[in-house]
């Protein structure tokens, strides 16, 4: 699904999150982990208010793991609850023991009161494409019972049931990524997040051969079989000569191979590779 954020959308969708927040115990908020700090949307700290915080940094077998071991401790640092996972191999039990971590005071609060097995209530939050629907769709197809609407509680809202301990609200918050600076832009670009036709592919595709070269040297040569060099340009040329990706003149189509190579980057086809690093942001 492709997104452009207008402030009207902005505005509604805070407005609905807002409203789900009162809801739930914990925020669940996915990132991606190739671009932790750029799939992180800031707005969410002034919605949360005092609510439990898990960051479950998402795709990490897409990314490199020397780098989000990095980002663990960069967020927990900060006072997040954090967790490395693959949605598309959910694993609920890691989840489990983070979220109930985060939900310690809420468990003891409700068994000081005599509440006992009160289920913990959860949201998933983030920005498009960081992998919501998969975690949601993977978790609850190993526990799943729908618990429908209950007395009070806002009507077609409808909790997932993962386990006696944990619920979720089966819609996630869609968040918009934060756009204020150009290499965020880039990134959430190049992760699918945002519709790729406002940016310049081909800017993107050369910004990432830049940075392959520099950060993951032989990863380029890998995929396409072509000599590494400085000149971002000059290599996509030659990436287009060698897989004979030409125009009808024999002229090199760099348009179609930029969309080739964002696309082999999306896929994770030049190996596990993060785009940032926190120290890009602890300067
Ligand atoms: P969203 O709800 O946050 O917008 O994201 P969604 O779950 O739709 O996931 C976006 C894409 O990311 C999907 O791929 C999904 O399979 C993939 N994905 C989600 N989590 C992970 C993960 O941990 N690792 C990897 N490698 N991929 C993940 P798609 O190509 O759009 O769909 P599909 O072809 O996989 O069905």
């Amino acid at each position: 699904m492709e997104y452009q954020w207008y402030p009207g959308h902005m505005a509604k969708a805070k407005k609905d999150i807002k409203e789900s927040l009162k809801l739930v115990d914990v925020i669940i908020e996915l990132i991606d982990a190739r671009i932790p700090y750029s799939s992180k949307n800031p707005d969410i700290d002034e919605l949360a208010g005092n609510k439990p915080r898990v960051l479950l940094i998402n795709k990490a077998d897409l990314a490199d793991d020397r780098v989000t071991a990095e980002f663990k401790s960069f967020y927990e640092e900060k006072g997040y609850f954090v967790i490395v996972t693959n949605a598309k191999n959910g694993n609920l039990k890691p989840v489990m023991n983070v979220v109930r971590d985060a939900c310690k005071e809420k468990i003891e609060r409700d068994k000081a009161r005599g509440m006992i097995n009160r289920p913990i209530r959860a949201m998933i939050l983030g920005i498009p494409n960081v992998g919501k629907s998969t975690f949601i769709n993977s978790y609850a197809k190993k526990a799943c019972t729908k618990t429908g609407d209950k007395p009070g509680v806002t009507t077609g809202k409808q909790w997932i049931r993962l386990s006696k301990e944990l619920e979720l609200l089966d819609t996630p918050g869609i968040l918009w990524p934060k756009f204020e600076d150009a290499k965020v832009g880039l990134n959430i670009a190049l992760i699918g997040s945002i519709n790729e036709n406002i940016l310049d592919s081909h800017e993107l595709a050369l910004k990432l051969l830049s940075y392959l070269t520099k950060n993951y040297p032989g990863a380029v040569n890998a995929r396409y079989g072509v000599e590494e060099k400085e000149d971002s340009l000059e290599l996509l040329y030659d990436i287009c000569s060698k897989k004979a990706c030409l125009k009808k003149g024999g002229e090199p189509d760099t348009d179609r191979m930029s969309f080739t190579v964002a696309d082999d980057f999306r896929g994770g086809r030049f190996g596990r590779v993060s785009l940032e690093r926190p120290a890009d942001y602890t300067k």
